[in-house]
């Protein structure tokens, strides 16, 4: 058999002709030319076997990495009652909309997910601290690179429950939940928010609040994006 340069005689073990396989070790009869010398050799010196070991090896780490995210994202929504999903674009310009340009104090995004509602709050309004907390390890991992691959020196992303967080100097808050979840922040908005604290919902409305403005996406839901004002004790 004639082999080529790099080429180490081994590409299939058992399949190419004139191989033996057997005790765990492959022999063949002729000495091999450039790259591997006999077969016994090759199985540890051939840089095609080793590349190609070392190549299984790295898929079963990538595909182990993403089936270890894909349960943490899955485990995590099922015991905060929803998933990482980002406000659309849409919603995203609305919510960006809801609030005065010349806001300085700290907006909070609670449940920041991926990033994407913080990243556009950093760029649309320089001058405030942009808060993001995300309970679920991945999207806040995620949301942490992203966010030095940016650049942005005006976000800080907390990993945790929103529930623990305090929300005494909120000028805005932000939230993309679900029902339960809103019903949850009704007391602690009661409780911590100052007067006149603007809160931005997308699609969820707080059960007892009236919104002073809800703004209806051009999208197929229509989604309302609601917005309310703490009112004075
Ligand atoms: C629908 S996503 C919204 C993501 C982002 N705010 C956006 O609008 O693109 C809701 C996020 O809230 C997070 N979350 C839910 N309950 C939480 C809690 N108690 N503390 C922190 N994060 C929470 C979820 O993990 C999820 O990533």
């Amino acid at each position: 058999m004639l082999l080529g340069e790099g080429d180490c005689g081994v590409p299939e073990i058992g399949q190419a002709a004139g191989w033996e396989v057997g005790g765990g070790q492959a022999r063949h009869s002729d000495s091999v030319v450039s790259g591997c010398a006999t077969a016994d050799d090759s199985l540890d010196l051939c840089p095609r076997i080793r590349d190609k070991r070392f190549m299984n090896a790295f898929d079963a780490i990538v595909v182990g990495l993403a089936v270890a995210a894909l349960i943490s994202i899955v485990v995590t929504s099922l015991r905060v009652g929803i998933s990482p999903m980002p406000s659309s674009r849409k919603a995203q310009k609305a919510i960006i909309s809801a609030i005065p340009p010349n806001t300085h104090g700290p907006i909070f995004d609670l449940g920041s997910g991926w990033g994407n509602v913080i990243f556009s709050l950093a760029r649309s309004f320089p001058l405030a601290t942009i808060r993001g907390v995300e309970l679920s390890p991945v999207p806040w991992a995620v949301s942490r690179i992203g966010a030095s691959l940016f650049g942005y020196s005006n976000l800080d992303i907390q990993r945790g429950n929103f529930q623990d967080i305090s929300l005494d100097d909120a000028e805005v808050v932000v939230c993309y939940l679900f029902p339960d979840g809103m019903t949850s922040l009704k007391t602690k908005f009661e409780e911590e928010l100052k007067p006149n604290t603007l809160i931005v919902s997308n699609t969820f409305r707080l059960a007892g609040w009236e919104p002073e403005e809800v703004i209806t996406l051009n999208d197929v839901h229509q989604t309302p994006i609601y917005r309310y004002r703490v009112p004075a004790k």
